[in-house]
């Protein structure tokens, strides 16, 4: 932490034009100075700089501030980093704040892990470009892939050479501490072992926002299918993958200039596209795209278009990428390649100015994508249809900004032929129902709803549709909402409260953000959310007698079931008691089955995904895709065990 005296003394002494004529060039005007914007694109100066109030305000674009705010927006960094660049223009001593024990050692071991990578990058690169090995080995490959000296430059690539220490070795020679370069995963350790964790791979460095490595990618050279084509370094203290857009440190200004951003899936699609002009682009090389990514790219700029390839694996990742980038709130278009083409491929095959053209001329608002997409399938099934048009709406409803989401709305009802308004009615229930789960969860943390636990369905489970169960529980909802099956004892008050069969059950499905996936069950259950919610009881009336004919015949069929025994209850072949009686058991036997039901399937689009991240060598994927399975295997065991205990 740089302290306050020093903090004054540094603002005291920037002067803010000289501070900005090394960015821009200015020229004097009257009392004041202009230059272009280097904030947006433009031909007549509109960056006007006033020495005398020690401010910037760009007439055309409205950025203005002081000259640490400026170093700030110019240089993408943070306020301490732009404090430390001016005081090391004007000679200040950084005074800094007496770090703890702890955070000394971790700053320590921070810099110290940039400055092994920065070592480790340059030693690639001068492998690559002055060694006989890397020369051949390496260099030519780059270039049989036609990557010229240009971008070789520009991202720093290199060649890690073959033999198994060579890296460690000069590493160490070079007086590097082992500790730093292990924790870099530059190097393995193993019992008496050091090698080269890239040895034989060309080399790509991974750039923070303010150009310091902090890790890289290899990829190896020959066609070994035992081996993974690409290897990423390890987490450390300074890289954090989820965290971290290759190529955003070459592209940021020209993400600003252009306002825009595109998403690509690897380093080879990054350099490439950079290389035919397009630089504003960058990959979430090694991780589907994260939240943190998103709001990376948003820091530049609104709008976004995501570049992949169109084969399964693309389609699935780009329509998660689309949601997460809407809720972020950018702007999403998307392209797919033919099959089996990626942007490296697609612009090598076809040269610049088509891939270009290509781009310009295919990308689609994320709409249009969504509907081409699926309807393909829809076209004359009107359950599809009705499919479509809610996972549509769904994607709009996650867009916070309402004058945009009124254009999709439009656009939406254009395309697929709708009303506007039934459009937003069906956005405004998922947005209510979004926020009352807010509410629910924060109430949740309050009032422990006193059932035995069962474990919770991890986030990462596709929820998937039980018919079977989705019923029962609405079933038991409505017929029985109101009954009190246990008690809580409530903190603040100290007194008792009556938990219901309703709470129960909204509580099962809410803490686990489970939902119901058939559209009708999920009307009747947010209704019944609805009813509880604004403090009334669940009367089965309301539902049987509900204006919504395909509700209140719904409700009236299965209420008509009353005094049967539940479908599920009879398999089990118990003796004949009312279900009433045993309501606890009951519920709780069916959210069992209904959660194993979700974690089983989910273990088997797990293992799927774990044969195929095996075939691809995707290391991060298969190492991430076991634990999960491992997990799952637990949630598995447990709800098993849980199960066979209840009696009913
Ligand atoms: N990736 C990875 N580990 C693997 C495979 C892929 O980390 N074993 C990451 C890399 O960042 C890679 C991206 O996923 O760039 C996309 O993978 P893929 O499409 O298989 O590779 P390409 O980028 O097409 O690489 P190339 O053209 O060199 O074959
Ligand atoms: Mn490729």
């Amino acid at each position: 932490m740089i302290d306050h005296l020093t903090v004054e003394k540094i603002l005291d002494t920037a002067e803010i034009v000289d501070v900005i004529q090394d960015f821009v060039n200015l020229r004097r005007r009257g009392v004041n100075y202009m230059g272009l914007c280097p904030f947006h694109n433009e031909k007549t100066p509109s960056f006007t700089v006033s020495p005398s109030k020690g401010i910037f305000k760009c007439f055309g674009c409205g950025k203005g501030g002081n000259a640490v705010n400026f170093v700030m927006e110019h240089e993408h960094i943070s306020y301490p980093e732009a404090l430390r660049y001016l005081a090391k223009k004007y000679g200040i001593e950084v005074e800094e704040r007496e770090l703890s024990e702890e955070e000394k050692k971790l700053s320590t071991e921070k810099d110290s892990l940039a400055i092994v990578n920065s070592f480790a990058a340059g030693y690639f690169s001068n492998n690559l470009l002055n060694t006989d090995e890397g020369i051949e080995i390496g260099l030519s490959y780059f270039k049989e892939r036609g990557f010229n000296e240009y971008i070789i430059n520009e991202f720093q690539l290199g060649y890690s050479h073959e033999e198994k220490d060579a890296f460690t070795n000069q590493a160490l020679k070079s007086g590097y501490k082992l500790e730093y370069i292990e924790k870099t995963g530059l190097t393995i350790i193993k019992d008496n072992y050091k090698i080269d964790r890239f040895a034989g791979r060309v080399m790509f460095p991974i750039f923070s926002l303010s150009g310091q490595i902090i890790g890289f990618g290899g990829r190896i050279l020959k066609n070994d299918k035992k081996v993974a084509k690409y290897l990423n370094s390890p987490e450390s203290s300074i890289y954090n993958k989820s965290k971290v857009l290759y190529g955003l440190f070459q592209a940021k200004q020209e993400i600003i200039k252009n306002d825009k951003c595109y998403l690509v899936e690897g380093y080879t699609d990054v350099l490439s596209l950079f290389m035919s002009g397009i630089k504003n682009v960058v990959a979430s090389s090694g991780t589907s795209l994260t939240q943190d990514q998103t709001r990376l790219i948003h820091r530049f700029t609104e709008n976004v278009t995501i570049l992949y390839d169109g084969d399964a694996a693309g389609i699935k990742a780009s329509l998660r990428g689309i949601d997460i980038l809407l809720e972020e709130g950018l702007n999403v278009r998307i392209l797919l390649f033919p099959e089996n083409e990626d942007p490296d491929s697609f612009s090598r095959k076809n040269g610049s100015s088509v891939t270009i053209d290509y781009i310009n001329s295919n990308e689609e608002d994320f709409i249009r994508f969504k509907t081409r997409l699926l309807n393909e399938e829809a076209k004359n099934d009107p359950i599809k249809r009705s499919a479509l048009i809610t996972d549509i709406v769904k994607s709009i409803a996650v867009i916070s900004n309402n004058i945009k989401q009124s254009v999709y709305i439009q656009e939406c009802s254009r395309i697929l032929d709708i009303d506007e308004n039934v459009l937003y009615s069906e956005v405004a229930k998922i947005k209510r129902r979004k926020y009352e789960e807010a509410k629910k969860q924060e109430y949740k943390s309050v009032v422990p709803v006193n059932t035995k636990t069962i474990p919770p369905v991890p986030s990462y489970i596709d929820k998937v549709y039980y018919e079977a169960q989705e019923y029962e529980i609405i079933r038991l909802l409505l017929l029985y909402g109101n009954k009190v099956i246990s008690e809580y004892i409530d903190t603040v008050t100290s007194e008792k409260r009556p938990v219901t069969v309703a709470a129960y059950i909204i509580d099962q499905l809410r803490n686990d953000q489970l939902e119901m996936k058939n559209i009708m069950n999920q009307k009747i259950f947010s209704l019944a959310e609805e009813v509880l919610n604004s403090g009334n009881q669940i009367v089965t009336e309301y539902f049987t007698k509900h204006p919504d004919p395909e509700i209140s015949m719904l409700s009236a069929n299965i209420c008509s079931s009353r005094d049967q025994l539940s479908p599920l209850w009879e398999k089990r072949g118990s003796p004949l008691l009312k279900e009433d009686k045993k309501l606890p058991e009951i519920l709780e036997d069916l959210f069992i089955k209904y959660k194993l039901n979700i974690v089983k399937e989910g273990k088997k689009d797990l293992t799927e995904r774990l044969k195929k991240a095996k075939a691809d060598l995707n290391e991060d994927e298969i190492e991430e895709l076991i634990k999960k399975i491992a997990n799952t295997n637990e949630i598995i065991k447990k709800l098993s065990y849980i199960q066979s205990r209840v009696i009913l």
